[in-house]
């Protein structure tokens, strides 16, 4: 199943998330010679691994997605990917939906939902969800629309399709913390000369670096960071807006500081955690209609 042609601009965001489906390269997993059910758990393993969103054993995404709340009712996720957030919520919903723009994220999800006639998935675009008004009781995208050729228009479809309270959980990228501010900005940008290649344009600059997987990927076509103020903006249609910050523990865990012992005592894993949840490079967004 297909929608119509993407937009010129959505096509570029199109063609890449095909050439490069969110498999996560590296951790010594060869996804070249990996079966579809290897893969699947690959990511898996790789959305529990060191990250805040879940406690040991629990569904993913259970620290902000109340999964009981959702029992009986009608589900979208949007940009799927393998399907790993479908995956839990096809254990509750009564019928879960996907629009992803990319054909081999449609191909590997397709595969592994092909028997659970409760799951229905296209390639379709989020600018022009494929659905009538006040449908859904829940949306979720994960690291999906801050990479839209139109972002403004992707919010505004989900505000449309949610039923008058239903909820949205999103997950997208921050402007802020120390992957954006040092690992991106201070040692790609200025020390590497990512900036001056790109005539010192801060936003072509960052998409070049943002999501750019293997050594030789360019970044993705789109790749927007947020700050308080654009939250503000994109959801003011929504009845509620809980904006929360998170973040992976690598991103502070990986600065040089923390190669000197002292450092290590200086910032034991307790205020590490702490600043993963107030400066890491997620926003956590819980919408009401
Ligand atoms: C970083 S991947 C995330 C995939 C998945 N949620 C995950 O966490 O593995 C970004 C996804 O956004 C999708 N995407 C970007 N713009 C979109 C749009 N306008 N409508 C639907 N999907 C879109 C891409 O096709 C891609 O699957």
């Amino acid at each position: 199943m297909s929608a119509p042609a993407p937009r010129p601009d959505e096509t570029a965001v199109q063609d890449f998330w095909s050439e490069r489906p969110m498999i996560h390269p590296g951790f010594g997993f060869d996804r070249k010679t990996a079966t579809p059910e290897q893969i699947f758990a690959h990511v898996e393993r790789l959305m529990r691994h060191d990250n805040w969103m879940q406690a040991e054993g629990q569904p993913l995404l259970s620290r902000f997605i109340d999964y009981e709340a959702l029992r009986g009712k009608t589900v979208l996720d949007i940009g799927y990917g393998v399907g790993w957030l479908v995956e839990e919520l096809q254990k509750v919903a009564a019928e879960v939906h996907g629009i992803d723009l990319s054909r081999s994220h449609f191909q590997y999800s397709s595969y592994r939902f092909r028997d659970n006639p409760r799951v229905k998935l296209q390639i379709a675009s989020a600018e022009a969800i494929p659905f009538p008004d006040n449908h859904f009781d829940f949306v979720s995208a994960y690291g999906v629309l801050h990479h839209a050729a139109d972002d403004q228009r992707c919010y505004d479809e989900v505000h449309r399709v949610l039923k008058p309270g239903g909820r949205c959980f999103l997950m997208v990228y921050r402007k802020g913390g120390p992957k954006y501010w040092y690992w991106k900005m201070l040692r790609q940008g200025l020390l590497g000369g990512g900036l001056a290649r790109h005539g010192w344009n801060v936003e072509k600059f960052i998409y070049s670096v943002t999501d750019a997987y293997e050594a030789d990927s360019p970044g993705a076509p789109i790749s927007r960071h947020y700050v308080r103020a654009d939250i503000d903006r994109l959801f003011r249609r929504f009845k509620s807006v809980r904006a929360e910050i998170c973040g992976n523990r690598h991103e502070w865990d990986n600065l040089p500081a923390h190669r000197l012992p002292l450092t290590n005592w200086l910032l034991p894993r307790a205020v590490r955690d702490w600043l993963v949840t107030h400066a890491g490079a997620y926003w956590i967004l819980r919408l009401e209609k």
